[in-house]
Order: C-alpha cells, then structure tokens, then sequence
C-alpha cells in the first residue's frame, strides 16, 4: 500500500474519533449542564469592610462566641456536647480555633454581621423562622475587630483533615475516614460473649441522634462525602462551594465562605479519603509514558526495517 494512502486513512479515523469524542463529552456535557462560571472564591457579591481591625478589642467581643462555639487553641471549651447542642441549634457550632485561616476575610466579617445573607440562606430563613446563630457584629468596627481577633489566634499550618473538620464535618460524614457529624468512630471492643459493644452501641445511638436533629434542620441529611471526588468533578466541587445556589437553586447547603487556601485544604482532603491512589497512580505515570515512547520507537525501527528496499509507488 502507499504510504501517502496510510496517512489519509489514517487522518480520517482520527478525525471521526474526535468528532465523536466531542459530541458525547464536551458538547452533550454543556447541554444537559448549564455552566457555572468559577470566580476565585472572591464574593463580589458582598461589602468590603473598609475599617481597620483591632485584636484587643475582638477579643473581648469573641467572650460573646463561646455560649455556643469552642475555641480550643485558647482553652475554650465547647458549652455543650455536639447532641445537646443539634437539639438546640438544629447543628453543632463550629470550632472558632482556625476559621481566619480558611474562611475568607470579607466573607467573615459579613457573616458575622448579618450571617444568613452571608450564607445564602434567606429563602430557608424567612416568615418568622430565625437561624440559629444572630448577628454579632453591629457595625463595620466590631465586625473588622474580631476578624482581627480571629486572625491573631489562627494557626500557621493547618492540616487538610483540621480543615474538613472545621468547614463541613459539622454537617457532612466522611465514614471512609471514620468521621461523622459527633467525631471519630470509637475502636470497638466488641465483648466476646454478645459480640457487642456497649461503648460503641452508644456512639451509634448518640450519632442517629445528632443526625435526626441536623434532618429537621436541613430538610434532609447532607450526603457522606467519602467518595465524592469520584462523583463530582473539581468544577463542579469548586463553584458548588463558592457559591452553592449557582449549582442547585434553593438548596439548604449554605455557603460556607472559604478562601481559596481553605478550599485546597478541603478539596486535598476529599481527595485522600476519595482517591487514596493517586499518589501512587501520579508516580507510575512517568513509567507508563516512558515505556510506551520505547515501544513507539522500536515500532518506528520495525516498520522502517519492512519496507527498506522496496519502491515506494
Ligand atoms: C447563639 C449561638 C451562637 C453564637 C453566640 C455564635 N454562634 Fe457562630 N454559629 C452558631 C451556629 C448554630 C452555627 C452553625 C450554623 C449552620 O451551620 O447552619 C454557627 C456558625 C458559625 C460559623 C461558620 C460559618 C460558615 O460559613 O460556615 C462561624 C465562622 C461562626 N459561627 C462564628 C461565630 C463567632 C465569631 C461568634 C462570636 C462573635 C459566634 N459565631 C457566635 C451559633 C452561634
Ligand atoms: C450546615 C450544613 C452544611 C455544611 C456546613 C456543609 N454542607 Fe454540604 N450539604 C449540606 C446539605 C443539606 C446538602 C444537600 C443539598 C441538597 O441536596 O440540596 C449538602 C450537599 C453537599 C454536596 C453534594 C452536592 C451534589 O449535588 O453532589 C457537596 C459536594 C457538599 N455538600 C460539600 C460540602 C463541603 C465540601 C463542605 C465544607 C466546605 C460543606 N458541604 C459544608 C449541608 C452542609
């Protein structure tokens, strides 16, 4: 056969392979979902605060935080278990330890004025039903104040596990890491003669609890969020996050507010508990190419050897 004949056939079943290609993945993709456009976790949406924070004072103002959140950095413990606290807040506060370090400034010093705005929420706020946490800044000051307060108590380093905890273990499962909604699943020590364990029994008991509490909050039970880098693209996850409206108009998921440094730590944590291979699969990768670049050459050699000699025509 002509080489010149090779190379047409050849062209054309790349180009029907990518034609097809193109017509399930990018283009039914973009028919079926609208695009939500990404915007670098930068809440245009909300007011710059322009005064100038003050440590000493916000912390002062933070004594107001600890009726119901712990700060454990500071020997702040939590008022009230995470159970007792869902039957009263419908959801356990977070820990205030580190929310400068992974919440975005702007976004904070909002939500603490004015927190069901900053969290997108009002459509599940309204006709007399009252969020649980009330507004703790009265003005553009206090809010700058206790933002300061916050950033001079974070942590340098924060761990991608710290993060998950913080921003979404309140609300999410991740049973593949052994987090629930409570904490950490206890070891059991199952007793061998009944095969149960009392301990263990009552962490189960303790966690259908807080979850009962978190439905009647949320309308339904946020999805355990083991594997759902495997569900759900990074795109998907990034502007889900930043802005979950723009995804799923009227859900109860709020918007959570985190910087772009946070979002990494969330998302690395999804993916070690969703995808622990990768590591792995990313180090053989380099293996895989060089092997196959061998091959491509000793293949080259071949077909040059076969047709040495002969006329081209
Ligand atoms: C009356 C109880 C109460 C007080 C007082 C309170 N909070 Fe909260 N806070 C909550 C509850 C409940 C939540 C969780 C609400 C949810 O997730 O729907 C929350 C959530 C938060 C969040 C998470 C925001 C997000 O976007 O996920 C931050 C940050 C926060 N509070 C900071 C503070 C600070 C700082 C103070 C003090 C200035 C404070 N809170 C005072 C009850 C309270
Ligand atoms: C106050 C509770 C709350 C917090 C905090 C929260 N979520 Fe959610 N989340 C929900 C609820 C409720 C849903 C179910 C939404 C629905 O179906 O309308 C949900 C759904 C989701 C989904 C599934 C979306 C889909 O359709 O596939 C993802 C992913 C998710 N959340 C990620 C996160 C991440 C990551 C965080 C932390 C940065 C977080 N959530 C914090 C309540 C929460």
């Amino acid at each position: 056969m002509k080489k010149s004949k090779e190379l047409k056939i050849l062209a054309v079943v790349a180009f029907f392979t990518l034609v097809t290609y193109w017509g399930v993945e990018p283009y039914a993709h973009s028919v079926m979902h609208k695009h939500v456009e990404f915007k670098d976790f930068k809440y245009e949406d909300l007011k710059p605060i322009k005064a100038k924070g003050n440590a000493e004072n916000g912390k002062a103002l933070a004594a107001a935080c600890i009726g119901c959140h712990s700060i454990e950095s500071q020997n702040m413990p939590a008022p009230m278990d995470p159970v007792t606290a869902s039957a009263t807040y419908g959801v356990n506060p977070p820990d205030l330890s580190n929310i400068a370090a992974i919440y975005d400034e702007k976004y904070l010093a909002n939500f603490l004025k004015n927190p069901v705005h900053a969290a997108m929420v009002e459509h599940k706020f309204k006709n007399g039903k009252v969020y649980p946490m009330p507004p703790m800044a009265m003005d553009d000051q206090s809010a700058a104040d206790l933002v300061a307060y916050f950033k001079s108590i974070a942590p340098k380093e924060i761990t991608p596990k710290e993060a998950y905890e913080s921003a979404c273990g309140r609300c999410h499962e991740m049973r593949y890491a052994k987090w629930t909604q409570i904490g950490e699943v206890p070891k059991t020590k199952k007793d061998i003669k009944t095969g149960m364990d009392p301990e263990y029994l009552k962490f189960e008991q303790k966690l259908a609890q807080y979850k009962s509490n978190l439905v009647k909050y949320m309308g339904k039970l946020p999805p355990d969020l083991s594997i759902i880098v495997r569900a759900r693209s990074e795109h998907f996850l990034k502007t889900f996050i930043e802005d979950p409206q723009a995804q799923l108009p009227g859900t109860a998921m709020p918007r959570v507010g985190l910087n772009k440094e946070g979002y990494e730590l969330v998302y690395k944590r999804l993916e070690e508990v969703g995808d622990p291979s990768k590591p792995k699969r990313e180090a053989v990768g380099p293996w895989v190419l060089g092997y196959m670049f061998i091959f491509t050459f000793l293949a080259y050699l071949w077909y040059k050897a076969q047709w040495k000699g002969l006329k081209d025509d």
